[in-house]
């Protein structure tokens, strides 16, 4: 583990915004604002946070809750407390801890972790690295045949879920990395890197991690039949061949006997299409903001995803949760629990599996405090009740 808790306690780190601060400081631009960043204008991304500043809560006072209890069950399988880690693309070049690192820590902090089909680690070693829940996400990048190999392996492995991506047909348009030349980096021309050797120097934290760690990582899960795994590639071509239709379900589900989850839904009607491609989940999300613009924050569209499944599907959802208290509002409003994603990843990009293990206990404690504040004893008690939602300007359910 790289970096100690001593450094991510206060004064020095707060809350997020404080682990999202030093992620800054330790790396280049270029990686920073690939994850930090959104789409276009960025109106969805702070849309995601700004829809849960506008939800009050409704505390119950002189009630006594001495034992709160942060439980939930998703999918059938118990977790600690009611945030999973959101698939987070290139996390090994935030840095070498990376994606066997984040889920570790899930691990032993008793919830789960989603990988990311774009991962530095192979999918078997992320498996093996935590004691938790594991679930694999599912880009098509290659095709259905690449596909079908790596739900093969993520079976084999002892994955739990899978989760099916619906919101890339194509790539975003993320003007920050179009900006930062995130193209050319991780492209094949060594020339077109020259320009970053000067902004890499200037974050010799970030450049010893990178280098001790053997520099580009391969995209381990993608492997082309006799061709081996694909070499790094930028998000806009990985993404320009990730289209999955909902037709796609029904050979996944052939292949793949445990639950399937759809990422991506932001419609009641989308939502029904999963519950009748035979999906168990639904996570609501517009990939924090990182595809469409101006597309709705998703604690807004949570209470028409929810009356659409009718009961028929756990709806999870996603997108701007930056407090404990976040998550609170996220299951008043009828989610089954919450995944983070910049949230954790901060904390990784920061300090390794120290600066994730921090981000966690921030929202834990957040969570935890917010329980005792409004007088419910347990997540599984948190309902519509302890929120005013006047000033959300709800869609309709
Ligand atoms: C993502 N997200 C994402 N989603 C997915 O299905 N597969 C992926 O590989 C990635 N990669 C990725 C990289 C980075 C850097 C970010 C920030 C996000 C989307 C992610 O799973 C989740 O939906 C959002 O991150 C949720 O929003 P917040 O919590 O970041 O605001």
């Amino acid at each position: 583990m790289s970096g100690t808790l001593r450094h991510l306690e206060p004064p020095r780190v707060v809350n997020i915004e404080d682990l999202r601060r030093l992620a800054q400081q330790r790396l280049p631009k270029v990686i920073f604002d690939y994850l930090d960043g959104g789409a276009e204008d960025e109106i969805t991304l702070r849309e995601n946070s700004s829809a849960f500043q506008e939800v009050y809560f409704r505390p119950r006072q002189a009630v006594a809750t001495p034992k709160r209890d942060l439980r939930t069950k998703v999918l059938g399988t118990e977790i600690a407390f009611p945030a999973l880690l959101a698939p987070v693309g290139y996390s090994r070049m935030m840095h070498p801890d990376g994606e066997a690192g984040a889920a570790r820590v899930a691990g032993a902090a008793g919830t789960g972790y989603i990988l990311s089909t774009i991962s530095g680690y192979k999918l078997e070693d992320v498996r093996a690295a935590t004691k938790g829940p594991c679930w694999f996400q599912l880009y098509m990048v290659g095709g259905r045949e690449v596909a079908e190999d790596s739900i093969a392996r993520a079976k084999q492995a002892g994955y739990g879920a899978l989760v099916v991506t619906v919101d890339t047909p194509i790539a975003g348009m993320r003007e920050r990395d179009s900006r930062n030349g995130m193209k050319q980096l991780m492209g094949k021309n060594a020339l077109a890197k020259l320009p970053y050797i000067e902004e890499f120097l200037a974050h010799p934290r970030w450049l010893a991690g990178f280098l001790r760690d053997g520099g580009m990582p391969k995209l381990e899960n993608i492997v082309v039949r006799g061709k081996g795994a694909l070499a790094l590639l930028d998000v806009t071509s990985a993404l320009a061949r990730t289209v999955v239709t909902w037709e796609d379900f029904r050979w996944m589900r052939e292949i793949w006997t445990g639950p399937i989850v759809a990422k991506g839904v932001m419609i009641g009607d989308d939502a029904r299409r999963a519950v009748d491609a035979g999906c168990a989940g639904v996570i609501v999300s517009n990939h924090g903001g990182r595809q469409l613009d101006c597309c709705d924050a998703t604690l807004r569209v949570l209470p028409e995803v929810v009356a659409a499944v009718r009961g028929q599907a756990e709806v999870l959802v996603d997108g701007g949760v930056r407090r404990g208290g976040d998550i609170a509002k996220a299951i008043c409003l009828g989610a089954k629990a919450v995944l983070i994603g910049r949230a954790y990843a901060y904390g990784l990009a920061a300090a390794g599996e120290a600066g994730v293990t921090r981000a966690l206990q921030i929202l834990r404690e957040d969570l935890d405090r917010t329980l005792a504040l409004i007088g419910c004893e347990t997540v599984a008690g948190l309902d519509s009740s302890y929120v005013e939602m006047g000033r959300l300007g709800l869609r309709r359910g």
